[in-house]
């Protein structure tokens, strides 16, 4: 139940925004005229433009400054990878469906709404403030909802009611759907109870090649690709540890109940960073220094579960060094997010880390902590910063016998001492025939703990019973003179071991809707008509950076803009040029709506001394110089080397446009 401001503080009007987005082409429904398909959406130009701008951010932020190694790996997955990786069996939402009218509901996002608009429903019964944008859309909810008025709730019920949604990411199934029991929650739209959950997997199934016997899937994560290429990368890195490879590109899932625009669809563009790194030692980080005091808000697990969200803003080398965070190389990547999200323009009111609880974290997870960004639509997570541990490399090397290992040379050999298994090969294959290579490898696979029973067994009993799968009864008996279990010496020149795997897994159009709800304002107009839309992104992000403004149709313009438009190009600065009749005002106007940093101006001035005017998007303040100045100007401002009030500072100020004449 949440509700999100402008940087003005006026409350955000989603809808609204929502249809200045579409509007401007920052995205559309794809197959619209198709009537469209939920959760698949087109990115139009300036979309595009901001994507591929983050994108950049990101690459030079991650890849470039850590040395990190990208790859590029198929989409098209075969059903082997994701069945050993776990997705196949594990990869699934609950998903509950109304026996009324069959809609199809995500048993955690039912129950969290249902109980936010009861909680809301209760305010409004108490005559508290509900806040413009809750009212609207409890107004809304109360359209649909059958038996859901406003009615005053128990104290004790509200706190249940807050304790539960605290910690919504936590219930599996089953208890799920004990709380729709337990609270009789139902359908909005029908009053009718829905189905108890039960588990859909998320990956798209395809099959690969016309004979249809290569069951595959759309890949869910980037990261598969990354694992199985482990040991070329590694011997590509010329064997060095730690080190980091990176992907970025589509990833697919069949959410249940795509919603929310950007938010929640079913394909999107990730970027996602599997950094290797050697268990022993605690997975320290050789540049954990140059972060520790670096502050992040964060919510942890113990707060959740018992029921609360309160925040605490703290610096990650504590952080670590209290165990609230679990190691170096974690903190690191969590700093590092904070550090990216920071650059990009995020509002930094509007994060915080939250850690995952148990039955929340993926199958292969030991630990998690979401990057979440608050939004009109709550708290979103758009970065999921997990420790994967040896997980994904252990299963694979498993499966296929691939060596996803590092093996390291040690500078002084290790004696060890320890119990080995000794089989008298002569006789042991005539003793057990066809079983002898199964009953040998159930010897040889033993540990030391096993190994002490077994020697124990043989010295007492002359022989071993053990279990082993495909021989009869899948039990087998070994005598004493077929086998010996000694301890014995031996030396280790390499040290071998699976490395753990910290990753960080950014949402790329998550981060892009979020950042425009953070950039969003609407500033009063001059002329007192209504109030125009501003999203005021970072000029290195912004999808455009100049808007090229003639003052006049005349023919003698057009030679100075194109002499402006061809320095920006050499400068590498993108720019729109808006020649079209209207206002010169309106013409800032609709591009204060694309976000675009500056506005050169060409006026009657510049046809005598070539200078221009240069205007900022946020402040409107204007500055005059020859094209040069304003073009290596804007060059500062966009790689963020300096700001609008440092150029104000180095060139004359410009006050009034002139006439403009048509
Ligand atoms: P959620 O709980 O919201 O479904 P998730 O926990 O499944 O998300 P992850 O599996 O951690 O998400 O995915 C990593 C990142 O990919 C997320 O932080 C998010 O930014 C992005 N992401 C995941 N699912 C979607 C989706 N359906 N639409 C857009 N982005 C997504
Ligand atoms: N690769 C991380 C995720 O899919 O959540």
């Amino acid at each position: 139940m949440s509700t999100t401001t402008d940087i003005k503080g006026q409350p955000l009007d989603r809808a609204f925004l929502d249809g200045l987005l579409r509007r401007r082409l920052f995205y559309t429904p794809s197959f619209e005229i198709y009537n469209g398909v939920s959760g698949l959406y087109d990115y139009g130009p300036p979309g595009c433009a901001l994507q591929a701008n983050i994108i950049d951010l990101w690459r030079k932020h991650f890849i470039l400054e850590e040395d990190m190694l990208e790859v590029d790996c198929t989409v098209l997955t075969p059903h082997e990878v994701l069945k050993t990786s776990g997705h196949v069996d594990k990869f699934a939402d609950w998903m509950c469906k109304d026996p009324k009218n069959g809609d199809i509901l995500r048993a955690d996002h039912f129950v969290e709404d249902v109980l936010e608009t009861r909680l809301r429903g209760d305010k409004e019964a108490r005559g508290e403030k509900i806040e413009e944008k809750e009212e609207s859309d409890a107004k809304k909810k109360k359209k649909k909802t059958k038996g859901q008025e406003a009615i005053k709730l128990d104290d004790e019920v509200v706190k249940e009611y807050e304790s539960i949604l605290a910690q919504i990411d936590n219930y599996n199934g089953e208890q799920l759907g004990e709380l729709i029991k337990k609270y009789d929650l139902r359908n909005p739209a029908t009053g009718v109870q829905p189905t108890p959950p039960v588990a859909f997997n998320l990956m798209f199934q395809t099959s690969i090649g016309p004979s249809s016997n290569l069951p595959g899937y759309l890949r869910p994560e980037t990261a598969q690709g990354q694992f199985l290429n482990f040991h070329k990368l590694l011997e590509f890195n010329t064997g060095q540890m730690p080190f980091a490879s990176a992907s970025i590109g589509k990833s697919y899932r069949n959410e249940i109940s795509p919603r929310a625009g950007l938010l929640r669809v079913r394909e999107f563009l990730m970027a996602e960073i599997e950094h290797f790194v050697d268990p022993e030692g605690h997975k320290k980080h050789h540049r954990f220094g140059e972060v520790e005091d670096i502050e992040l808000v964060l919510l942890d697990r113990e707060t959740q579960l018992s029921g609360q969200t309160t925040l605490r803003k703290i610096a990650i080398g504590k952080a670590v060094k209290d165990g609230l965070v679990d190691n170096e190389t974690l903190g690191y990547f969590l700093a590092r997010i904070h550090l990216f999200l920071k650059k990009l323009g995020i509002d930094q009111s509007k994060v915080r880390f939250r850690q995952h609880m148990a039955n929340e974290m993926a199958h292969y997870a030991t630990d998690c902590w979401d990057a979440e960004l608050l939004t009109s639509t709550g708290w979103v997570e758009c970065v999921g910063c997990a420790d994967r541990s040896a997980y994904d490399l252990s299963v694979h090397a498993k499966k296929t016998g691939a060596p996803l290992v590092v093996r390291e040379r040690l500078e002084t050999p290790k004696v060890i001492e320890e119990l080995q298994v000794e089989i008298e090969k002569k006789k042991f294959g005539p003793a057990f025939k066809k079983d002898a290579r199964a009953i040998e490898t159930a010897l040889l696979d033993t540990t030391q703990e096993q190994r002490e029973k077994l020697a124990k067994e043989l010295e007492e009993n002359g022989k071993v019973i053990l279990d082993v799968a495909g021989v009869a009864d899948g039990k087998a008996e070994v005598g004493k003179d077929l086998l010996k279990i000694e301890f014995r010496k031996r030396t280790e020149n390499v040290r071998e071991y699976t490395p753990n795997v910290i990753e960080p897994s950014f949402g790329i159009g998550r981060i892009l809707y979020s950042l425009i709800e953070h950039v969003y304002w609407s500033r009063a107009s001059d002329g007192g008509d209504e109030a125009r839309s501003v999203l005021s992104f970072p000029p290195a992000v912004a999808p455009t950076k100049v808007l090229v403004v003639p003052l006049s149709a005349k023919e003698e313009f057009r030679p100075l803009v194109r002499q402006v438009l061809q320095k920006l190009r050499a400068a590498g600065i993108s720019s729109r040029v808006d020649d079209s009749s209207a206002s010169i005002g309106k013409r800032y106007a609709r591009n204060d709506e694309l976000g675009t940093p500056f506005g050169i101006t060409v006026d009657f001035q510049t046809i005598k001394d070539g200078s221009v005017t240069l205007r900022d998007r946020d402040s409107t303040r204007q500055v005059r110089a020859d094209m040069d100045k304003i073009v290596s100007a804007i060059q500062t401002l966009v790689s963020d080397s300096k700001t609008w009030q440092d150029v104000e500072s180095e060139l004359p100020k410009f006050e009034t446009q002139e006439l403009e004449i048509r």
